[in-house]
């Protein structure tokens, strides 16, 4: 049977490679809706090659030149466009592959709707896992993991109930042999140097100031409902084993593979099966010889530290992270300010936050609107 897809972030690193994926795979899947930020180029190229009937954009012009272009398929535009996108009835899986908090609410939206979710974008379950995990739960949605470190968990769990650790695997990103002092001069271009992985630019710099690890022991946390304690972070440079399992009998059970993000992303498109699809090289082992394995060094990258501390304290304190984290992020892309400064305005933010348990949708987005404007204006006055 076919499988109708939708993919939201379609010209990101994710949206390109899953559309490598469908195009390798074209007998399995049919692209229903494709959505974009700014690049509409990017965007216009793939309408010709993939035929959407819906897609949308995030400004209002872009929407009208696409439309003059193809006036045959619905054009939408801004955050009602992607959530209008994740309620079609005519689709079987919405892919969330935009980047930041944009892709929270069409998650739900599409939960809602009873759509499976190819879920990449990580800030979803660490603004809202408690409410992401029960509303798919009680609409009985699958959320398959993209990420290749939830998906390799995903993978070695399989249907067992007896796992006693979860562990995730990080290269170290840039600067894993550098100094503090060497961190202080890091220039954008040496930050966006990731050694194993080609991704968003939001992202590699997560990766090298190890806040990427810390999002994902909290997804890792909502997503297999694990214990913040029984899940641990190794250091494995060579990106091989991209995580693993221990099981209570002592037995551990580790994913690996080329750091591909065509293989964890086709995984969650085709799953459960398995069929030969993008990545045709196999393993090679003798290559592969050299597997190396560390504890992460929290004095030098303490975003890992941090992120950890505001998932076990819950509530809204993850949210005032990663909204202070992903603005403290894009001034740095911006050359406001250096990259020590990240973790530094982060962690300011976070010790005068005081959070809510339980929150509602609303609050966890009003609070995240809060803490953005605090960490803009912070920003603005250093
Ligand atoms: N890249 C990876 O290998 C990787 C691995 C694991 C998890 N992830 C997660 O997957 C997500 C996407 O990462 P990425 O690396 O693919 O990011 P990316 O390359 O920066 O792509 C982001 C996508 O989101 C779109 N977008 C951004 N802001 C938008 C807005 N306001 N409205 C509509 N669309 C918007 C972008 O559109 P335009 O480009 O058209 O502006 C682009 O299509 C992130 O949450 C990341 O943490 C990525």
């Amino acid at each position: 049977m076919v499988k109708r897809i939708a993919i939201l972030g379609s010209t990101g690193s994710i949206g390109t490679q899953a559309l490598e994926v469908v195009e390798k795979l074209k007998d399995k899947f049919e692209i229903i809706a494709l959505s974009a930020g700014n690049n509409t180029n990017l965007l216009i190229e793939q309408i010709k090659k993939f035929h959407p009937m819906f897609v949308s954009v995030k400004n209002e012009n872009d929407a009208k030149i696409i439309q003059d272009k193809f006036p045959g398929i619905y054009v939408f535009n801004g955050e009602t466009g992607i959530n209008k996108i994740a309620e079609l009835p005519m689709i079987d899986m919405l892919l969330v592959a935009v980047s930041g908090k944009i892709g929270l609410k069409p998650t739900i939206t599409a939960i809602e709707n009873k759509k499976d979710i190819a879920l990449a974008n990580k800030e979803t379950l660490v603004m809202a896992g408690d409410i992401v995990m029960k509303l798919a739960k009680e609409n009985n949605v699958k959320i398959i993991p993209v990420d290749s470190e939830h998906s390799a968990i995903f993978q070695c769990i399989g249907d067992s109930k007896s796992v006693k650790h979860l562990i995730i695997t990080a290269s170290g990103g840039p600067f894993r042999n550098s100094t503090i002092e060497e961190m202080e001069h890091a220039d954008l271009s040496e930050t966006l140097n990731h050694p194993r992985w080609k991704m968003g630019k939001k992202i590699t710099v997560d990766s090298a100031t190890l806040m990427n690890k810390g999002l994902e022991v909290i997804e890792a946390h909502h997503l297999f409902n694990f214990k913040y304690d029984d899940i641990k972070v190794v250091i494995h440079p060579q990106s091989y084993v991209h995580s693993a399992v221990e099981f209570s009998d002592g037995s551990v059970i580790a994913q690996l593979g080329i750091p591909s993000m065509h293989i964890p992303i086709q995984y969650a498109l085709t799953y459960p099966d398995r069929i030969e699809g993008i990545e045709t090289e196999s393993f090679d082992f003798i290559k592969a010889s050299k597997l190396e394995f560390y504890e992460p060094d929290f004095d030098k990258f303490p975003s890992l530290k941090l992120a950890i501390e505001m998932g076990k304290k819950g509530g809204t304190y993850p949210v005032c992270m990663n909204a202070a984290n992903e603005e403290a992020v894009f001034a740095f892309l911006e050359k406001k300010i250096n990259y020590l400064d990240i973790y530094k305005i982060t962690n300011d933010i976070c010790n005068r936050y005081k959070g809510i348990n339980n929150p509602t949708i609303e609050q966890i987005i009003e609070e995240d609107e809060k803490i953005r404007e605090i960490t803009r204006n912070h920003i603005k006055e250093m």
